[in-house]
């Protein structure tokens, strides 16, 4: 299930990249559509536009989000598309240690999906692995718990959701992804059963010296070198 090697993500990131510099002219020579005037401040400040949308679209069939979240298959024409776990998905739910872990319903259902959190906290999922659940509707200006509005005991998503990698997206394709989640696909009713977890949220599986810097540091960084 795990698709998104680092060579994968840095395709895609490149890819994704393109996207933002497209959202740039698209701002600076402007466009038909309703997207130039917030296309950098993004929902919840402003609605969701189409743009984001189609721009989300293709960051999370890219990502492959339905690796996990529907059943392997990246197909927007699945009636039960992003609708998550379901008994009888090959290798779901996942086993992590002695926990099980379950793809949550990413379609905006208000009790099954992602309906009932606002775009923020969909933006803090993916920016810091707070679970929507349990984490407050709030502007987040730290990465140190308990300062910042980042809480004093964070409830982490379960491995084997890759926010870890999403977190270094751009705001701009943050934002996107959540345009495209929330205000962009059919509410599907299934409801996923919780994942299990230890006792501090998965915090001691995140430690920057088992999942690498919370920011990643300039191009070129020491393993890396320009040889064009
Ligand atoms: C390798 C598997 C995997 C992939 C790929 C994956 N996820 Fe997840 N995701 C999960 C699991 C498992 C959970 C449940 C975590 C939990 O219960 O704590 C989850 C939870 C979430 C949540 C929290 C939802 C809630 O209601 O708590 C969001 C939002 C989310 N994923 C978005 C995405 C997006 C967007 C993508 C693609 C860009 C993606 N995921 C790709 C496995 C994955």
């Amino acid at each position: 299930m795990f698709r998104t090697t680092n060579s994968s993500i840095s395709r895609i990131l490149s890819f994704a990249s393109t996207l933002s510099v497209g959202l740039l002219l698209a701002a600076v020579f402007g466009c038909d559509d309703d997207s130039v005037s917030v296309a950098s401040s993004g929902i919840p400040s402003a609605s969701a536009t189409q743009f984001q949308v189609q721009t989300g679209r293709n960051l999370v069939i890219g990502f492959g989000c339905g690796d996990c979240h529907n059943g392997g298959k990246q197909d927007p024409t699945d009636p039960n598309w992003l609708s998550g776990y379901r008994a009888g998905i090959p290798g779901q739910p996942f086993q992590i240690g002695p926990f099980q872990t379950y793809p949550a319903n990413l379609t905006p259902h208000a009790t099954a999906g992602l309906g009932g959190h606002t775009d923020r906290q969909i933006y803090n999922a993916l920016k810091f692995g707070l679970d929507p659940e349990d984490t407050a509707d709030v502007t987040i200006t730290s990465t140190t718990p308990g300062s910042g509005n980042f809480p004093a005991t964070p409830h982490y998503l379960a491995p084997p959701m890759p926010w870890i990698a999403y977190r270094h997206l751009t705001d701009d394709q943050i934002w996107s992804i959540v345009a495209y989640l929330k205000h962009g696909i059919k509410a599907v009713d299934n409801t996923v059963p919780s994942s299990g977890g230890p006792g501090d949220f998965w915090a001691s599986s995140y430690v920057d010296s088992a999942v690498g810097p919370k920011t990643i540091p300039t191009y070129p960084a020491s393993n890396e070198v320009f040889s064009p």
